[in-house]
């Protein structure tokens, strides 16, 4: 299997909704700070014991069912996660098990912040077969668990919540994808949770500003030229929902239009993972992602990792 097709979405999103004027409750900030600078307004939180495990079978299942794919021909669970429940169980082992996913197929979390969900596209594209072409590759966080409420640089920016897709393995087109990463941990580290360091996430905004606005339209460029192809060829743009103001100083570089590049943060704030699958789910569920149309998903994030994969979706609603 070459390439890979998006045939179906789904998410999960948590019902806490907590505005820039909640947050200013906590630290020294302020609704015009926060939208002046990132375009986000508010952001989803867990509640009452909900984990990045139920945000990743909830988005699965709705991906899945939506698809019409039986569970016999799913090849592979992919979680992209900074902020799984385990170290082990995997969340995608959760996920298959919940599912009712076969047993002999590969499940397992991919560590890769917030590109983690263009990494899964490329390694499901890698483990699909004739006999199962079918994979499930998700992005699911719980933020909120890790953010350090005294810290008004950080706890703004980010929400929890999942997203999902359902993607075909299919020998043509291939798959266009270019991956990386530069080690860095000033940037934004995590530590895990059985280190005797603290465990909430840390940041330095402006490094990784500068590296996103230099990366993603890098990345966008060495995807266009691997599918020999041209923004025009383009239906939608879905870069992670990180900050606006990134994506616009994108835009900018690449003197492309900014009505293919979609933005959500308004609504979830940066969502790590999760953020490109709920947005492409979004895109579908309101009808602007149709069949047939190429969708370009950037990431970045830390590590510092990037990525990009230029897919069609092709819906195939099977009875
Ligand atoms: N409310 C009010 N003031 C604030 C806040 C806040 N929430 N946060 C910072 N400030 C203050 C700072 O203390 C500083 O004050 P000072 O000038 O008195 O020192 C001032 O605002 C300016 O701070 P900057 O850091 O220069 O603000 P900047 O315009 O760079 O915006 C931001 C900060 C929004 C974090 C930006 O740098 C950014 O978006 N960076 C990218 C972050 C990102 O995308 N992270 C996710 C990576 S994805 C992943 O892998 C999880």
């Amino acid at each position: 299997m070459n390439g890979i097709e998006l045939c179906a979405t789904g998410c999960s999103l948590p019902t806490r909704r907590v505005t820039n004027d909640d947050m200013a409750k906590l630290v020294d900030t302020s609704d015009e700070w926060i939208r002046s600078r990132t375009g986000i307004g508010e952001r989803l939180f867990c509640q009452g014991g909900e984990t990045t495990t139920d945000l990743a079978i909830g988005a699965a299942r709705d991906a899945l069912e939506r698809s019409g794919v039986p569970v016999s021909q799913v090849g592979t669970c992919i979680v992209a996660t900074m902020t799984p429940d385990w170290a082990s169980p995997a969340t995608a082992c959760l996920v298959a098990q919940e599912l009712g996913l076969a047993q002999d197929i590969p499940c397992f979390d991919l560590s890769a912040a917030c590109t983690g969900f263009v990494y899964g596209l490329r390694v499901a594209q890698g483990l699909l077969t004739p006999e199962r072409p079918y994979g499930i590759v998700v992005g699911a966080e719980a933020l909120s668990r890790v953010l350090d409420f005294t810290d008004r640089t950080t706890c703004v920016l980010f929400g929890d919540g999942a997203g999902a897709v359902v993607v075909h393995g299919v020998p043509d087109p291939p798959l266009h994808a270019v991956l990386g990463s530069v080690g860095d941990l000033g940037a934004l580290n995590l530590a895990g949770g059985n280190t005797a360091r603290e465990t909430y996430l840390r940041m330095n905004g402006k490094e990784v500003f500068r590296f996103a606005v230099q990366t993603i339209p890098t990345c966008i460029r060495r995807v266009l030229d691997e599918a020999h192809a041209s923004l025009e060829d383009v239906d939608w743009v879905v870069c992670h929902q990180a900050n606006e103001r990134i994506i616009d100083a994108a835009v900018r570089r690449l003197g492309a239009s900014p009505t293919r590049f979609y933005k959500n943060m308004e609504r979830y704030g940066n969502t790590g993972a999760a953020s490109i699958p709920i947005a492409l789910d979004e895109l579908v569920r309101q009808g602007m992602l149709r069949s047939g149309m190429q969708v370009l998903c950037v990431g970045f994030g830390g590590g510092l990792t990037w990525g990009g994969a230029l897919i069609p979706y092709r819906h195939q609603k099977r009875s």
